[in-house]
């Protein structure tokens, strides 16, 4: 558990269970390992997971905390991004046989990213660069974008991916701090102070004047949305070239922008008679999740069943 106590919490893990329908000796494609949360439970069942994550942090701590599984073979490990997923599993497929019974995707970041120190994911880390990337092999770091980019499409990017409504004078401030001092940019404190000075005088709420801001950054460096569009087609195929029986696709999302993307998705698929919703509304947290785990809030699952 880190320092805060804020270790990252698997959501919605009755709903991922019942959706998802783990069966025994069964695969599972768990898109979005994190801390292995979903993994765990998936695992328990008796079901055999292959986990993909781009970050090189979450393997590290899989690697030593499914020890036993990875060994057993219960649980197979690939760094790799998950848009990237089909060409994975047709190489796994050379050497076992395999057919995915389901997938899962919840997407975003964990919370052992957004409180860690030293990756410019947190406002409190004024020092740190401001990075920002999940995978460390992108090329592009947050501070890089806020150098390169011009005022309107800083603007437009702030506000479509934050939804944050004062997105125009926020950038109009980034680009006049670029324009003195760009290699100010890099640190975490000096986009806050930016955001502070517009914001600040007008904060209320429990929630910090940098979330939005910081949001939009990082779905821009980690091309999450991208990311979403060109997958789901994706797994969609691979459970359909499957010969298990009752498949599952299951999407976890945390805001507007992903929420969109799958249930468009979702519904085009339930049109073309391909796959059938499991619940015609999204799943969200109830009254006792939410005493546990606030962050689960904004949490909204899908389920296809094919
Ligand atoms: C919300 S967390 C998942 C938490 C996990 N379900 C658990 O219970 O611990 C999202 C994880 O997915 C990873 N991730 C996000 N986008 C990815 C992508 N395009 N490819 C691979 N991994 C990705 C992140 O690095 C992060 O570890």
């Amino acid at each position: 558990m880190n320092k805060n106590n804020q270790e990252h919490q698997a959501i919605l893990i009755k709903e991922v269970l019942e959706t998802l329908n783990p069966q025994k000796d069964a695969y599972y494609i768990d898109a979005t390992f994190g801390r292995g949360g979903h993994s765990r439970e998936i695992l328990k069942k008796g079901a055999k997971v292959i986990a993909f994550d781009f970050d090189q942090q979450s393997i590290e701590n899989a690697k030593k905390l499914f020890s036993k599984e990875i060994d057993s073979k219960q649980l197979i490990l690939i760094r790799e991004n998950f848009s990237k997923m089909d060409a994975s599993i047709s190489n796994l497929k050379k050497s076992l046989n395999l057919e995915i019974s389901g997938i899962l995707f919840d997407f975003g970041t964990s919370t052992d990213q957004l409180m860690s120190k030293d990756r410019g994911f947190s406002f409190e880390a004024r020092e740190e660069i401001l990075d920002m990337r999940m995978d460390d092999r992108l090329g592009v770091k947050a501070c890089d974008l806020l150098k390169l980019i011009d005022e309107k499409q800083l603007a437009n990017m702030i506000f479509e991916y934050g939804g944050e409504t004062d997105a125009r004078a926020i950038a109009k401030k980034i680009v006049a701090v670029r324009r003195r001092d760009p290699n100010s940019l890099d640190k975490v404190g000096t986009l806050v102070d930016i955001i502070d000075s517009v914001k600040g005088f007008r904060a209320k709420g429990k929630i910090n004047v940098a979330t939005k801001t910081f949001q939009a950054l990082r779905i821009i460096v980690n091309d999450e949305l991208s990311n979403i569009e060109e997958v789901l087609p994706k797994a969609l195929k691979i459970l359909q070239e499957s010969k298990a029986i009752d498949k599952r696709l299951v999407c976890i999302a945390f805001h507007e922008g992903e929420d969109r993307l799958v249930k468009t998705f979702f519904k085009k698929i339930e049109a073309e008679n391909i796959g059938k919703l499991i619940n015609k509304k999204a799943l969200q947290a109830s009254e006792e999740e939410l005493k546990i785990n606030p962050r689960s809030r904004s949490a909204k699952l899908r389920a296809l069943a094919l």
